[in-house]
């Protein structure tokens, strides 16, 4: 048996095709070298403690029973969950102690709740020794985030566990890993905390009054994604910068940007970039431009100079990982 296991897993940033994923269309997801560890030890004592200092916890004693209940507060809502589930799928009850530490920040929307979804149940499985494959492991992690937070496509999971550029559909239906090497990634923070259940709520809404309109503009990304899955291959960066742009400009239809992610995105294209977009749920977080060698700089600069702050990550990240384990 193991007494304690260290996993890691990598933060990520969506390429092309948020919103229409969460309606049944293709996204295009890549892994960030910012990594979420997950330290997990077992106690002789009926309780969970939890140190999780990126949302300011610090040793959260816990009962077994409040566990099994789901009574958590709601800063461990993600890491509760999934402890929770994963003793009820398989049937255990141990003391833990866990751990998390975190290379990034959750401000930037880098996914730090789904990569403690997958790290803790990581963790778990290998502390127990309860095999698991990735897909198994998949399909927990996304139940343990519906189960908490009601939307979601699954696609930051499938960054998690499997890293590197990912062609994903809803719920992990379709998952093809893309050889997109030395992407000319530049990452620009809003400064905005953005709340992706109320912009997939806000998405809904519009949807629910325009539905034909709306239709038509998740099957334009569609299009898109798949137009950047081929460009991606044959690293086409201009090609995806232009689809970028079209694609940024769905998400403007779709009510999502913000005037903050628009002037980044409008300066980065300005100082040089292929193209340009916001990444994620929009409402705030980070945008994404791609930009040949010789206008980085530049473009680094007009984000700054617009107010915003460049995130130096690289893509195409490793995904989970053991990091460390003792018997
Ligand atoms: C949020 O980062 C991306 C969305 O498509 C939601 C999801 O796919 O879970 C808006």
């Amino acid at each position: 048996m193991k007494e304690r296991v260290e996993v890691s897993a990598p933060g990520k940033l969506m390429l092309f095709g948020e919103h229409a994923v969460v309606y049944g269309r293709p996204c295009i997801v890549t892994a960030v070298d910012q990594r979420m560890m997950v330290l997990a030890e077992r106690t002789s004592e009926e309780v969970m403690e939890v140190n999780a200092p990126e949302v300011g916890v610090k040793n959260l004693v816990m009962t077994l029973n409040d566990l099994k209940k789901g009574n958590f507060p709601s800063e461990i809502r993600f890491l509760g969950t999934a402890v929770k589930n994963f003793f009820k799928n398989y049937h255990l009850a141990f003391g833990l102690k866990i751990k998390t530490r975190s290379d990034f920040l959750a401000e930037f929307g880098f996914g730090s709740s789904s990569a403690v979804t997958v790290g803790v149940l990581k963790a778990l499985s290998e502390l127990f020794e309860v095999k698991m494959t990735n897909k198994e492991l998949f399909d927990l992690s996304y139940k343990t985030v519906l189960e908490v937070q009601s939307v979601g496509s699954g696609f930051d999971l499938a960054a998690a566990i499997w890293g590197g550029t990912l062609y994903f559909v809803t719920g992990g239906k379709k998952l093809v890993r893309l050889e997109a090497k030395d992407l000319p990634l530049v990452v620009g923070y809003t400064g905005v905390k953005a709340d992706t259940p109320t912009l997939v709520k806000k998405v809904k809404n519009l949807y629910q009054a325009h539905p034909k309109s709306v239709e038509a503009i998740f099957g334009a990304i569609a299009t898109i994604v798949k137009e950047a899955r081929q460009a991606l291959i044959g690293g086409e960066f201009k090609r995806l910068g232009m689809l970028m742009n079209i694609n940024q400009g769905l998400l403007e239809a779709l009510g999502v940007s913000t005037e903050k992610l628009s002037s980044l995105i409008l300066a980065a294209r300005r100082a040089g970039a292929y193209g340009a977009k916001l990444s994620g749920a929009g409402g705030g977080d980070c945008m994404i431009a791609f930009a040949p060698k010789e206008a980085r700089l530049e473009v680094e600069k007009a984000i700054q100079k617009a107010g915003g702050k460049v995130i130096k990550v690289q893509p195409n990240a490793l995904g989970l990982k053991v990091e460390e384990e003792e018997k």
